[in-house]
């Protein structure tokens, strides 16, 4: 596997690869890779010739409240998990390489619609700073696909319309959640559930999936089951931040008549902010 630290570096290597026909897929990811980042890149691989995953904790997207300095940095057994699996390019670039003229004055990417509600609404900048800095990297890599997690619901849905509205050459690819087999999300944040917590930390997949059956059951009051899927947070010992049925493209409540549906949810425990996302087809065509 080549390692890039500069864009030069990598966009020669891959415009060479482009000219010789190669097709180019690529996994964005912050690093401290589990399971769930090496499915996607497994992924891109049964889709192109070549993968390239970069590795950037993008300061960008933190919140002044949230920890971008503690946020785990495992390059040399993140590059050895990649090498293994066959990767063939990994770009870690420096700040200084991305934001050459700082943050303040960086140019900035927003979809206004979806970036301040859900997640948003308690990460102010957060999805501005992903936007703008996907956008970087799909400028840098050029690829034909790029592969995103479910469990990032919105950011998947976000960047989707990013790229339609801005006529951007990619492939926006889903990589399905991977789970714990209690169904927990498998998430960088998990290891920050305590112990004593962690039996319970279920709980928001657990009610998602009761909300996905009420509704494929025939219930239509989804305020009636956020609510009550909110107190069975509660009842496990957490602190919802929200639980919404909404419709599965523009993130909007969804309406009675909506036929594709995703119920999104993120609690926090003592010592994380989870995340979780289940989607459901209603009319003819019935998950
Ligand atoms: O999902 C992530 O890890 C990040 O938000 C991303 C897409 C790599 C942008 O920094």
């Amino acid at each position: 596997m080549e390692i890039f630290h500069h864009i030069s570096s990598v966009r020669k290597t891959l415009g060479e690869a482009r000219m010789a026909g190669k097709t180019v897929g690529f996994v964005p990811t912050m690093g401290n890779l589990h399971e769930a980042h090496l499915a996607l890149v497994k992924q891109a691989q049964g889709m192109c010739d070549l993968v390239v995953v970069s590795i950037f904790v993008n300061r960008l997207q933190f919140g002044l409240n949230e920890d971008w300095d503690k946020y785990p940095r495992t390059l040399e057994a993140d590059s050895q998990k990649l090498r293994e699996m066959g990767c063939n390019y990994l770009f870690c670039p420096e700040e200084g390489e991305v934001y050459p003229n700082g943050m303040d004055e960086q140019t900035r990417v927003i979809v206004p619609s979806m970036a301040n509600v859900l997640c948003g609404a308690s990460r102010p900048g957060h999805f501005e700073g992903v936007t703008t800095v996907v956008t970087k990297l799909f400028n840098i890599v050029q690829p034909d696909i790029a592969v995103f997690g479910v469990k990032d619901y919105q950011q998947l849905a976000i960047i989707r319309r990013m790229v339609e509205d801005l006529c951007i050459p990619v492939n926006v690819v889903a990589g399905d959640i991977v789970r714990e087999p209690d169904g927990l999300a498998m998430s960088s944040r998990n290891g920050f559930i305590t112990p004593q917590e962690r039996p319970r930390a279920n709980q928001l997949n657990q009610s998602l999936c009761w909300v996905k059956q009420q509704v494929l059951s025939g219930e239509r009051d989804f305020l009636k089951l956020e609510a009550a899927a909110k107190t069975q947070i509660i009842q496990a010992g957490f602190k919802p931040d929200y639980l919404i049925v909404c419709n599965s493209r523009t993130l909007e409540s969804a309406a009675s008549d909506d036929c594709e549906i995703t119920v999104l949810g993120a609690m926090y425990t003592q010592g994380a902010r989870l995340i979780d996302n289940v989607s459901l087809k209603l009319g003819s065509a019935q998950e």
